[in-house]
């Protein structure tokens, strides 16, 4: 089932509980490669969400900002993103273009991220490509500018929403999860995985 709220378009249950099997057990190949940290704000404050990336860039926070970077934190290059999560980009854009970075974020009990707009990259005419595994997470949507009415939905495993067009500089967020909702996931907590076209 496809839903679009404020021009984002929400793929409800776009995985079936094997594929979600399946991106778990890459996820975990990609976190021996290069564990989660835990990245500064520029605020001075750590993240709630824990993360790691894929692909020939990664994204993280210090206190100089918000950047991608060539390396992951502890020195080395990212893996590769996983071919199952090229195949829902693929699936989903209808692009030939890959993106440069999978993004893994990892919310554990009382994880949330605040509303802020995806501007790191240098060509918003790229879609990103957003997929959600394991607990519930509700999921904020704003407006292109600060401020102003919201709408939230729940965001389940093995959903998909993809931030593309007008909605690419919509303000987003996630104010809290539902620790435990879901058991794909054995000590719970909430994956979710943004894919972008950064250069
Ligand atoms: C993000 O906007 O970076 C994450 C969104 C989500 O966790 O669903
Ligand atoms: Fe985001």
């Amino acid at each position: 089932m496809k839903l679009s709220v404020r021009g984002f378009d929400i793929h409800k249950g776009y995985l079936d509980a094997a594929a979600q099997g399946d991106l778990v057990a890459d996820i975990r190949d990609v976190v021996a490669a290069a564990p989660l940290f835990s990245p500064d704000t520029p605020y001075g404050k750590p993240m709630s969400v824990r993360m790691t990336s894929a692909g020939s860039v990664g994204w993280y926070s210090g206190r100089s900002g918000y950047r991608y970077a060539e390396t992951h934190p502890g020195g080395g290059s990212w893996p590769a993103i996983p071919q199952a999560i090229l195949d829902v980009w693929r699936g989903l854009t209808g692009l030939d273009r890959d993106p440069d970075c999978c993004l893994i974020n990892f919310y554990g009990e009382g994880a949330r991220m605040g509303m802020h707009q995806d501007r790191d990259e240098a060509d918003f005419s790229w879609p990103v490509l957003s997929v959600s595994l394991g607990d519930a997470g509700l999921f904020r949507i704003g407006n292109t500018t600060r401020g102003g009415k919201t709408e939230s939905l729940w965001l389940e495993s093995g959903d998909v929403v993809v931030m593309g067009g007008d909605a690419r500089l919509t303000y987003h967020g996630v104010d809290r999860i539902r620790f435990g909702s879901s058991s794909l996931l054995p000590k719970g907590g909430r994956i979710n995985l943004t894919c972008r076209v950064v250069r």
